[in-house]
Parts: structure tokens; sequence; C-alpha cells
């Protein structure tokens, strides 16, 4: 088993969502856009003048006021002591086919949760299962490559490139997905009945929340059975749990089940977990707490996420938590918790793709594998 050592940042090593980090990727806004249309997804914004089918670069007014909020972070981070690296943005406006489609444009470099995760010393990169998504890779791998140069035990390896033909999506999905009640739509979820096929393994990074040995992997809009099952093979010292909740739009665990310490993950109360999970988690007698009231009723607009973003937050060590300064109850919650609180604005990043969590990816945190369910 690899054994980090103190202060050894060069090294990519992380288990968890919790260990003292010291180097971490904090994503960047620069030209992202709003994705052209395609068999995953398609915006609908016309009041901010993205009507459906139509696709452009996000105002140059929000990307400036997102990285400067990213850029604010990534000073905070490196005051702390913390390395910090960033992205190399593509021109995202172009674009992009594989031999089997064509797609008119990808989208960012900010959510960089999406689509690496670090397990010990792998650095794994995602499927992804939008098209727009596909090449994203590409913007973190200066990166890759030099931590791949710097450290001799890491281990860089990256899921099978998915062919995303429209055999990977249930054809006329959103459609008659919009149309269902509610309670349809979580019955789906809960079947896994939703937009991706069981064609090839798919799966997002951002759908998997590390606790150790055990890893709780989201079944989404973004990831399949076929992914998770990728992912448990993969991973065979690992425990990789399935995982569903009641959420009618399921993508990227980390605005849902966050786990904090050992012993304790932070859950939203609108999406109640299978009572298998909380028993699994009980029987560990870890505590679930339901996350505080978000401040805001709503995400901003031109973004695709929801105003749960309040508890998208970036553990910095197991007593210190990096929160949106605007989320005043969900930084009271953590203080009675027992956290010290570093609040950033963070805000105007969410059009980019999420908040703190989604934005970094951790690079290297002090720690080693630990079994917290025992
Ligand atoms: N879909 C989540 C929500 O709106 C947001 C999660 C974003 N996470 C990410 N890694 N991009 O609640």
């Amino acid at each position: 088993m690899p054994v980090a050592h103190q202060g050894d940042s060069m090294k990519v090593n992380a288990w968890n969502e919790w260990d003292p980090l010291t180097h971490v990727i904090v994503g960047r806004a620069d030209g992202t856009m709003v994705q052209a249309p395609e068999p995953a997804v398609f915006r609908d914004w016309p009041e901010e003048g993205f009507p459906r089918g139509t696709h452009g670069p996000l105002p140059e007014a929000m990307t400036a006021a997102a990285n400067e909020q990213l850029d604010h972070l990534a000073r905070v981070l490196e005051g702390r002591g913390i390395r910090v690296d960033r992205p190399r943005p593509l021109d995202f406006s172009q674009p992009v086919a594989t031999p089997e489609w064509s797609q008119k444009s990808m989208f960012g470099a900010m959510p960089v949760r999406d689509v690496l995760v670090t397990i010990g010393n792998e650095l794994l990169e995602a499927t992804m299962s939008f098209r727009s998504r596909w090449f994203e890779y590409l913007a973190h791998r200066p990166l890759i490559e030099s931590y791949f140069r710097a450290d001799p035990d890491m281990r860089w390896e990256a899921a099978p490139k998915p062919r995303l033909t429209e055999a990977s999506y249930r054809e006329g999905f959103w459609d008659a997905y919009d149309a269902l009640p509610p309670e349809e739509k979580i019955a789906r979820v809960r079947r896994g009945e939703l937009l991706l096929t069981e064609a090839e393994p798919l799966f997002d990074a951002a759908d998997i929340a590390r606790l150790g040995k055990d890893l709780f992997v989201q079944r989404s809009l973004a990831t399949n059975a076929a992914g998770i099952r990728w992912l448990r093979q993969h991973l065979p010292d690992h425990r990789v749990h399935g995982v569903t909740f009641e959420n009618a739009h399921p993508m990227h665990i980390d605005a849902t089940w966050v786990p904090l310490r050992p012993g304790l993950v932070l859950h939203c109360a609108e999406r109640p977990a299978e009572e298998e999970l909380l028993h699994h988690l009980k029987v560990n007698a870890w505590q679930v707490v339901q996350a505080a009231t978000p401040q805001r009723q709503a995400a901003p607009p031109l973004s695709a996420c929801s105003r749960w973003l309040s508890m998208n937050v970036l553990v910095l060590d197991p007593g210190t938590v990096c929160v949106e300064a605007g989320e005043t109850a969900q930084i009271e919650q953590l203080y009675a918790l027992g956290f010290d609180v570093v609040p950033v604005p963070f805000w105007d990043v969410a059009p980019f793709g999420g908040g703190l969590h989604c934005a970094t990816l951790d690079i290297h945190r002090e720690g080693m594998l630990q079994d917290y369910f025992p």
C-alpha cells in the first residue's frame, strides 16, 4: 500500500474527501460554452439569449467575474500552503468529431472534478457521457503529464473511451421524461431507466464520493450501471457501491452526499437516500446530517446546477472546510458541527459548472488508505 509522506506534495495521493490537502487543481472559466445540443443534453434559456438549438460562449463579463473568484480561491489555498495548479483552456467553441459523430461545440475547463478522480496514487480519467465533454481531458493533460514525470509511483489511467453513438442514449428520452409526474421520474431513477443505455460503460468522475476503502458511485444522467461495474472491476481493493437518491435530475454526487470527515456525511434533505445506504452508514456508526437550507432560491442564470451548490464544499482537512461565502446557514451549521470555516465568494462560478468541490481536484492529501466501514 503506498504511504504518503508529509509535505510530499509532488506525489499523487488522495484516498478520501477530507484528509489534509496539500496539492490541488483549480479550474478556469475561460471560453466556457453554452454547449450545442446533442443527444444527452440541450440547453433552452431563451430569456438569457440561448433559446433551444443555439449555442455560444458565456458572456465575457460573467467569465471575468467567475475567473476572479477562481483566482481568489487559488490565492486563498496558496496562502494556506497548498500547491495550486491550473488547467490550460482550449478553444471550446470549436466543433469536435470522432469517426462516428460530430458536435458543434465543446464545454469548458471549470469543473475539473467531473473529468478526473484521484484514488490513492492513481489519477483516473472518466469516460464522460456528453459529446461536448469527450475531449475535456485535453485541458488537463499538460498537468497530468507533469505529475507523471515528477512521481514515479503515480498510476495514470483512463477508462475506455466511449463511442457515444446514438446507441448510448435512450431515443427521445428528454421529451418523454419531462412529461412524467415527479413520482414516476423518481421510480425511473431508482430503476436506472434514465438517459443512458447500458451499451458501454459511462461515468463522470464527480459521481464518485471517496471514503477510503469504500467508494459511493451515483447512478445518474452521466453514470450508468456498466460504468459502475467497470469501476468495481478496475478497483479490486475497494468496495464500490452503486447508489441512487430521490432526485429527478441526478448529476454528480457532490451536491447530494458529501463526506466531511470520518463518521460524518452531509446529505441533501430534498434528495432522500436509499434505506440500505443509510443502514450501511448507521451500523458503522456514521452520522448523516441534513445540510442547511441554501440562502439562494435558485442557481444563477445560465447554470445547469441547483441551489444545493450550497453544500458543494471543499474540505481542507478534517477540521476545516471551504464554503461559499453567501451560504451563511451552511457556514453556521458547519461551525456547530465543530469545523473551522474558510468562506470564499464563489456564486459567480456556478454557471460554469458548479461550486467549490466541482471546481477543484485534489492531487495530494496526506494520509493513506483506511477502512472506515470495517
Ligand atoms: N447536479 C448538482 C446539483 O445541481 C450539481 C453538482 C455539480 N457538481 C459537479 N461536480 N459539477 O445539485
